[in-house]
């Protein structure tokens, strides 16, 4: 059984592992060789300690936890400046081990990321992927609606990045929503 529940300091190197699994899994082809290669689990680890050290009131870590330990994790708050879209929160990082994918994890971190938004009274929400990343199509099964486009300069590359919007995120994880989670 696998549950969601916030992240605390002591899951930074957990944290850290799926991260850098996840992005050598999923960006191999879209970003760098270079750049993946480098990546390191211990400076994830200083990063994550930091972020959750110093976490601000609207920012959540989420972790979905199986037997095994961290399987996911994902990251919201208020939405950063710069797009010009009225969404009031964002989706900064979702992210479940490639052993564990296809099993609910990302939808039920996205629940819950979503239900946490909801409660700081923010009651939509942008994320942006990668336009190479089949990630996507999980957004859109999610609710999600294409709304932006933008590139970005991501470790020597310009790449393509598609928002995806949630306009009333109470509709999408109530009964019956996309992203419904019993
Ligand atoms: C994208 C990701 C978070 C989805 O999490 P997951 O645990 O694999 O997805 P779930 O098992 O919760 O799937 C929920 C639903 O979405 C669908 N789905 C999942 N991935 C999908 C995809 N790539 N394309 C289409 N549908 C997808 C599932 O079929 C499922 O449908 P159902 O509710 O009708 O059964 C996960 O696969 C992942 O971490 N991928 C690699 C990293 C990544 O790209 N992260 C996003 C960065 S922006």
């Amino acid at each position: 059984m696998t549950i969601v529940r916030r992240a605390t300091v002591d899951d930074a190197s957990s944290i850290a592992r799926v991260h850098v699994e996840t992005w050598r899994a999923s960006y191999a082809g879209i970003l760098p060789d270079s750049a993946l290669v480098k990546m390191s689990a211990d400076r994830q680890r200083s990063s994550w300690s930091r972020v959750l050290n110093r976490l601000e009131g609207h920012q959540t870590v989420l972790v979905a936890e199986a037997a095994s330990g961290v399987i996911g994790f994902g990251s919201c708050g208020s939405m950063r400046a710069g797009s010009g879209l009225a969404y009031r929160g964002e989706v900064f990082t979702l992210y479940v081990d490639t052993d564990h994918q296809g099993q609910g994890a990302g939808k039920g971190l996205l629940a819950a990321l979503f239900r946490s938004l909801i409660e700081q009274g923010m009651n939509s929400a942008l994320l942006w992927v990668l336009a190479a990343n089949p990630a996507q199509f999980f957004y859109q099964a999610m609710g999600g609606n294409r709304v932006a486009e933008r590139h970005e300069l991501l470790w020597g590359a310009t790449l393509p990045e598609i928002g995806y919007g949630w306009a009333d995120l109470s509709r999408t994880v109530g009964a019956g929503g996309p992203c419904s989670v019993s």
